[in-house]
């Protein structure tokens, strides 16, 4: 598909109504991205450039979320979708050899049958290939009458089809390769349809064949594929299809996935071979996981980088870096700008945030880190917690090497513990402790020296 120039146009004007929601329908997040991106992405992937979406009026929040990747023109009013088609001209006539066209409500399409339609329709001596579909779940698609000699001879919507034309298996997906010159010359003249006075795309076929030219088709049995979403109920079931498909994939990759029905992976997640991914564990956003972890079960992780040999058990992790041969959990929560340092170990019941647990470091038990920095090798006890905040400022807190931070120990902020340095347990540590001191007490004291807090 080198040689050819090819240009996308995905149709986005309809208006949604029976997702009964505010947002609008091509804006609901599927696997935590905006249903339309998915059509748009793989559009830019397989054309090279952005494709032009057409959306209705007062589409400003599709605008804001979908940006430069797409090009936008306007169908003011909903008039069918060959009249949305006729919107993209201007555009881009002249611009390509081939349009492909499909719906940004009908995010399961593959970057594969897409370019297969190409390629066919490359091949294609009439101006048209379309997508069809085998399946015995009509679910409302228009029907492909064939001719005799088994050409493609027309497209009957379901509402006006006979009960013959009705019983046919093979669908129509909404999904179209024209040769660009002879769709450009020719989307101003489908005839208006009644009742509903809409100029349908579906009706080019006819217009084709009419020439005596060829429609080709390419055909598809996976039905998951076209799924088109109009309400909350296909986009649950869009979502358990496309969740399947990416189990398959890291499967395939070498994941063990122990449970994919309560196993969640956004589409962006990468994970590295002999992971095992354990029930109730949902990776998100930018994420990518190591080789020889063990994740779950009972973990969400949302826009996190995991090494290698790394094991997170039942807790939560956002925006969070763990280096090679740390581990967390049970229940410890990670929170934006924590790292957990290359063999680091953090117990039951953390939170660190914006924090470094330094290589080794321990944080066994009910501890909050904020705004901290832990050297290598240090321990901090259980209960120990940073006051951080003021009240009106975030204040940092440094721990040295080799630390040893007794239990139920207060840092209040902003304060430096040295390097081998201990705090006592029940210690409120409120001025810096020297490197390898004991400080002890409420507020602590360092051992040894007097009266160095008045
Ligand atoms: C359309 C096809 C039908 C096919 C089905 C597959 C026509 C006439 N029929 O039917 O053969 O089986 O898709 O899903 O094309 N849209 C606009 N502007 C409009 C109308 C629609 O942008 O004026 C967009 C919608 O947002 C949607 C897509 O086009 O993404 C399809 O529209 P829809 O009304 O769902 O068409 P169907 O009746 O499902
Ligand atoms: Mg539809």
């Amino acid at each position: 598909m080198k040689s050819i120039a090819v240009s996308g146009v995905i149709l986005a004007a309809g208006q949604g109504t029976r997702m009964e929601s505010d947002l609008q329908k091509v804006l609901h997040p599927l696997l935590g991205k905006p249903m339309v991106t998915y059509a748009v992405e793989m559009m830019r992937a397989l054309t090279g450039a952005a494709p032009v979406l057409v959306v209705g009026r007062g589409a400003d929040a599709v605008r804001e979320i979908v940006g430069e990747d797409a090009v936008f023109v306007e169908q003011a009013e909903q008039r069918g979708t060959g009249h949305a088609v006729l919107q993209a001209r201007d555009v881009l006539q002249g611009r390509s050899d081939l349009v492909l066209i499909t719906y940004a409500d009908m995010p399961l399409l593959t970057a594969e049958t897409l370019k297969r339609l190409a390629e066919r329709q490359q091949g294609n001596a009439g101006p048209l290939t379309i997508l069809t579909l085998v399946t015995d779940t009509p679910r409302g698609f228009g029907r492909i009458v064939r001719d005799e000699a088994g050409g493609v001879f027309k497209i009957v919507e379901e509402a006006v089809a006979t009960p013959e034309e009705l019983a046919l298996r093979e669908l129509n997906a909404g999904v179209y390769c024209f040769d660009a010159e002879w769709l450009w010359s020719h989307v101003d003249q489908i005839p208006l349809s009644l009742p509903k006075e809409e100029y349908y795309l579906t009706d080019m076929v006819e217009m084709v064949v009419g020439d005596g030219r060829r429609v080709e088709a390419v055909t598809t049995e996976d039905d998951t594929e076209v799924l088109g979403i109009n309400t909350r109920v296909h986009l649950a079931e869009a979502t358990r299809a496309l969740r399947r498909r990416i189990d398959e994939r890291w499967m395939l990759a070498g994941v063990t996935i122990v449970d994919p029905d309560t196993v969640t992976i956004e589409p962006d997640v990468a994970i590295g071979r002999d992971t095992t991914i354990w029930p109730n564990t949902h990776l998100r956003g930018q994420t990518t996981v190591g080789t020889h972890c063990a994740i779950g079960p009972n973990t969400v992780i949302e826009g996190c980088q995991i090494g290698d040999r790394c094991k997170v058990l039942a807790s939560i992790l956002e925006q969070a870096v763990m280096e090679d041969d740390s581990d967390i959990g049970p229940f410890g929560h990670l929170r934006k700008g924590a790292r957990l340092c290359q063999g680091a170990r953090m117990g039951n019941f953390g939170e660190l945030k914006n924090s470094t647990l330094g290589p080794g470091a321990k944080m066994g038990h009910f501890s909050y880190l904020g705004d901290a920095q832990v050297g290598a090798e240090a321990n901090i006890g259980a209960g120990t917690i940073t006051c951080n905040y003021d009240g009106k400022r975030k204040n940092r807190t440094e721990i040295g090497e080799g630390a040893f931070i007794g239990s139920d120990t207060m840092l209040v902020a902003p304060v430096k513990v040295g390097k081998g340095a201990k705090t006592g347990a029940g210690s409120v540590v409120t001025h810096d402790v020297p490197d390898d001191a004991l400080a002890y007490g409420v507020p602590a004291r360092v051992k040894g020296e007097k009266d160095e807090h008045s």
